[in-house]
């Protein structure tokens, strides 16, 4: 069995995460000092570069490589060098540093799938629930406000500690923005903490026999809401990804139409479907036309949300289906943050397995207790 543990690398903060985004993996790492990077798969070297400089002026690393190398190699090699003067001629640099990871891919069924979101800044606690599968699990869900906000860049390396805590940088993972990740200035620089389809918070990804869709709702009340202060223009935002959409429905057989895929996700921060109570309910018209774009196109067979602090299964035509649900949801995660009654932090998450009979959900606390186990 692959382990999922590995003790994190001097002048590491975390493990690498491994994103799956389209039908690459993104490679992020987080360092604690100057670093150039780059990652050997197989005989191929991918950098971490801005148009041919080795990036070192950042603490986030970021490197690309093709899905089907990785898959097919199982194993990749981060290789740094610590700078020591990033001078304008003859820079100068420690010796290079090479760790091996071992990685697996999806493979087929069934599929274990971890669901975390809304950890805001907790760490220890999200991890303990998220171990649910042990080294058996496939793929990891990270489902928006994992940061508490975006108004340091150190709240970033909440994403890959998580990450690394769960699969130590040896299975796929999925990102999807939360409305508090918009929040705060580096929020505008999103992109270079965070996977995206060339700075777009909302793609669809590959991993195995999965095909999924990650969408992004930005806020959840309207722009002009003064909590905002005049800084957001998600309706616009929205428009754009209702295009998204409808032009993956175009290109379906290389999308979800496509002959190898067997299982459909939806991944959303904010649960869509359902009307919440005002200033919260925004944009029903244009929900309901994304609800009705995946109930009559992609059919998609399970929605994975956040958001609301709670685990719950939300099943099409129950009380919280206003917008008509395609497929059955889960709201899947609940952060207890510690407080002065409670000093220790608490979270409950959402374990999935799917095979081409049933998808199974489990709701699991920090401290190992199984809350609910529904076969849908
Ligand atoms: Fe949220």
């Amino acid at each position: 069995m692959m382990s999922t543990q590995k003790e994190i690398p001097v002048n590491m903060v975390a493990n690498p995460t491994v994103f799956a985004l389209k039908n690459t993996y993104q490679i992020f790492m987080p360092f604690s000092c100057e670093v150039i990077v780059w990652v050997k798969v197989g005989e191929e070297v991918y950098y971490d570069e801005s148009n041919g400089i080795l990036r070192s002026n950042t603490n986030m690393h970021r490197v690309e490589v093709p899905m089907e190398a990785l898959d097919r190699e199982r194993s990749y090699t981060v290789v740094y060098r610590k700078m020591i003067e990033r001078k304008p001629y003859f820079p100068t640099s420690e010796e290079p540093v090479e760790i091996t990871y071992d990685f697996r891919p999806v493979t087929g069924d069934p599929v274990r799938i971890y669901h975390v979101s809304d950890a805001h800044n907790l760490v220890k606690s999200p991890v303990a629930a998220g171990r649910y599968w042990g080294d058996d699990i496939d793929l990891l869900v990270l489902n928006g406000d994992i940061p508490n906000h975006s108004g340091r860049v150190e709240n970033f390396n909440a994403v890959c500690e998580i990450a690394s805590g769960i699969t130590g940088g040896s299975r796929p993972v999925v990102f999807s923005r939360g409305n508090h990740d918009t929040r705060g200035i580096c929020a505008e620089n999103f992109a270079e903490y965070t996977p995206t389809d060339n700075g777009r918070t909302y793609y669809t990804f590959r991993a195995g026999n999965i095909w999924g869709m990650v969408l992004d709702c930005g806020e959840d009340k309207p722009d002009t809401n003064a909590e905002y202060g005049h800084t957001i223009c998600f309706h616009q935002f929205r428009l754009r990804e209702t295009q998204f959409i409808r032009d993956v429905i175009r290109r379906a057989e290389e999308e979800y139409a496509a002959e190898d895929v067997k299982h459909k996700l939806v991944i959303c921060h904010i649960p869509f479907s359902f009307v919440n109570h005002p200033p919260f309910d925004i944009e029903q018209e244009l929900y309901g036309e994304w609800c009705a774009l995946l109930r009559e196109h992609i059919k998609p067979d399970l929605m994975l949300f956040g958001h609301n602090h709670t685990t719950k299964i939300l099943p099409v035509g129950g009380e919280l289906d206003h917008l008509g649900q395609p497929c059955t949801a889960v709201i899947g995660s609940k952060p207890f943050m510690p407080n002065k009654d409670r000093p220790e932090e608490h979270f409950h998450g959402c374990a999935v397995s799917m095979d081409g009979e049933e998808i199974r959900v489990i709701f699991n606390t920090d401290s190992g207790e199984i809350l609910e186990d529904t076969k849908l």
